[in-house]
């Protein structure tokens, strides 16, 4: 029988698109969507819905037992920049949703749990390029405490009770049919809305603030991989290094200059650079290649190519 899959936080940036794939692969009835609120109109019309709290584990609970759901996604997190804004909420939020479902996973209720993580879970005192997989992490923002957190809590669950949870610390992600929102690297996807629309972009970081970034093809890509890799390949419990590409905010707007010459770019630099000069620049993802097979596509170019693409015919 196909398995039955549950996306919470289904109406957000990689939740949308992550729902959509799932679907296509799995049967629309097999993917139940929830969120807390709506999402878009494809979205909300190609397969089951369900409005839910992730904080409360019994609607979380609910929903998993009368879909007799297998996998749960559990893509609802409060980003960077907005839990440094209210960092109660942002832990409690990134926290409680994540415990509900690893004790789900305990009481034998659902079967494989994803649960992203993030480059946030590194800090200044982390070597800031190719930074390894095992290497110091003292995260400085509320954001990449509580992820740090949940890659102890996630390792714990499967050594201690055998819950199959796998995860990866995605970098700031690209993608143009859902915006983010709330994050530090967030000005990449923006960066293109404006480009169309205004022709210019006034950045909230400084030209030369190297992060590490992927597509959103890509990431939803490596999210299924790794859920469908054999258990007994997978050897990070905690969470895997993901990288795709890395660029400045300088070296975006040059790339973007190239298919619409008359963009220009400036910037004035908020409390989000901050956040940004905290985390590293690049990251070694040579742990996930080697036990998973993961292998990205895009790199700036195409990715940048692509965005226009679909934007100007959207
Ligand atoms: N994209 C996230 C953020 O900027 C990082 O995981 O908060």
């Amino acid at each position: 029988m196909a398995k039955k899959v549950l996306v919470i936080g289904a109406c957000g940036q990689i939740g949308t698109e992550l729902t959509m794939r799932l679907r296509e692969m799995y049967g629309a009835e097999q993917v139940i969507a929830s969120d807390i609120r709506e999402g878009n109109d494809q979205l909300m019309q190609s397969g089951p819905f369900e409005q839910l709290d992730a904080m409360n584990k019994e609607q979380v609970e609910d929903v998993c037992l009368h879909y007799e759901i297998d996998e749960v996604f559990l893509m609802a997190a409060m980003l960077s920049a907005t839990g440094e804004k209210f960092p109660k909420k942002a832990w409690n939020l990134n926290m409680d949703s994540l415990m509900n479902v690893l004790d789900l996973g305990r009481e034998g209720k659902v079967e494989k749990i994803f649960w992203p993580s993030s480059i946030a879970v590194f800090g200044p005192t982390t070597p800031k390029e190719n930074t390894p997989q095992h290497t110091i992490m003292e995260p400085t923002t509320v954001y990449g405490i509580s992820k740090q957190t949940g890659e102890r809590w996630c390792e714990y669950y499967h050594n201690k009770y055998g819950v199959d949870v796998r995860s990866i610390r995605y970098p700031g992600l690209i993608s143009w049919k859902t915006q983010p929102g709330g994050g530090t690297t967030d000005y990449a996807v923006d960066i293109f809305h404006q480009a169309i629309s205004k022709g210019s972009y006034e950045c909230f970081l400084k030209p030369d603030t190297a992060l590490p970034m992927m597509y959103m093809e890509d990431a939803i890509r490596a999210t299924v991989e790794i859920m469908n890799a054999d258990p007994t390949s997978i050897k990070e419990r905690s969470s895997y290094n993901l990288s795709g590409m890395s660029f400045t905010p300088e070296e975006i707007a040059q790339e973007i200059k190239k298919n619409l010459p008359e963009f220009s770019i400036s910037y004035r630099p908020d409390f989000r650079q901050e956040i940004a000069d905290s985390w590293p620049g690049s990251i070694d993802d040579q742990q996930a290649r080697k036990d998973w097979n993961w292998e990205h596509k895009y790199a700036l170019d195409s990715m940048v190519q692509e965005m226009l693409q679909q934007l100007k015919t959207d």
